[in-house]
């Protein structure tokens, strides 16, 4: 029986259930969270759009009850505070590393084989505080915010280009920061064909700065952070490692060597199969973009510096 398990029924964790439920590939999703009813309430309400959605996926909620998690192959950590207007992600570690921390050992006891998939802000740090208090082998430690990016890049580029979103190809590595995010305009494509051969430097500058900001754009015009594209992405992560699709995309995984940097967490392009990560893929990157790879990694270490309390 293929089944998830995601922690926090809020904006990103319902959607997230809502979109692999869609997708109807697993037996069961459960949603947990803290706030009394409110993952019972959303199951159920998600529950009932199946005779229309046309899914058999099995969805439960529970307050806090871990034993209705046992034996998820796959849990996603949506358990955190999200960013209001004007805060960044990195804002958020201290309060966020206390949640996430709290509730691994419960994972584990309930899901010692589960591939941990985090999705909690500042998204790379608090990768890094799983893989190190999980103890877990690097494979089944995945931060999703890289596949988030490159779609809100492959966004942009679309809306630059006047074509569907699905016509073009690229990918966002680094950290899944404002300032970290390295969008690899060098590899983008429209139909195969180098995007830099149809816009303009000016056109290329917006579009990459508008998909470094694509979040706190989002989380302006919102009043707090968006969900429907980070549940997309996080969806296609899941759908990814139960179905064995070994596709590839940016993940957040810990470098031990590769891209010339170790003990961090960050961005780069995997492989994602059965086994979590399969693979890690070393593309060649320009002069300029290992550049900005190796400060965005500079900024990432920075940060998770202010976990030393909690390791
Ligand atoms: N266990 C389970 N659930 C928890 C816990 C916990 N220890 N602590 C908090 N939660 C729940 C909250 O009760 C809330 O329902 O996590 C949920 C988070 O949902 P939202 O507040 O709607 O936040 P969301 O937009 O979903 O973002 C969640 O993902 O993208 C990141 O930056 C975002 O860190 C944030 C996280």
């Amino acid at each position: 029986m293929l089944k998830v398990s995601i922690l926090g029924a809020g904006a990103v964790g319902a959607t997230t259930a809502e979109y692999i439920a869609m997708k109807n590939f697993v037996s069961e999703v459960v949603l947990l969270d803290i706030i009394d009813g409110l993952a019972e309430g959303k199951a159920m309400d998600l529950s009932q759009t199946a005779s229309m959605n046309r899914f058999e996926t099995k969805i439960i909620g529970t307050t806090g009850d871990y034993s209705k998690t046992a034996g998820s192959q796959v849990v996603v950590l949506t358990s955190g505070v999200p960013r209001k207007p004007g805060m960044s992600r990195e804002d958020l570690v201290g309060v966020n590393a206390e949640i996430v921390k709290n509730v691994i050992p419960s994972i584990l006891q309930y899901s010692p084989n589960a591939i941990i998939i985090v999705v909690v802000n500042p998204m790379d740090t608090m990768t890094y505080l799983v893989q190190k208090i999980s103890g877990l082998p690097r494979n089944r430690v995945i931060g999703m915010g890289g596949e988030l990016d490159s779609a809100r890049f492959k966004y942009q580029l679309s809306e630059a280009l006047g074509c569907p979103a699905t016509e073009i190809d690229g990918m966002v590595i680094a950290a899944h920061t404002d300032t970290g995010m390295v969008p690899l305009l060098s590899k983008a494509t429209y139909k195969g064909v180098p995007v830099c051969e149809f816009l303009s430097e000016d056109k290329i500058d917006y579009v990459v700065e508008e998909t470094k900001i694509g979040g706190a754009t989002l989380t302006k015009l919102l009043g707090i952070s968006s969900w429907y594209a980070p549940g997309a992405a996080t969806a296609v992560l899941v759908h990814s490692i139960l179905c064995d699709h070994e596709k590839m995309m940016p993940c957040s995984v810990m470098l031990e060597g590769e891209y010339g940097q170790h003990d961090v967490c960050i961005g780069v392009p995997v492989i994602i199969g059965k086994n979590g990560l399969e693979r890690i893929v070393e593309i060649k990157l320009t002069d300029a973009e290992k550049d900005k790879f190796n400060a965005s990694v500079a900024a990432v270490k920075e940060v998770n510096a202010a976990l030393k309390n909690f390791l």
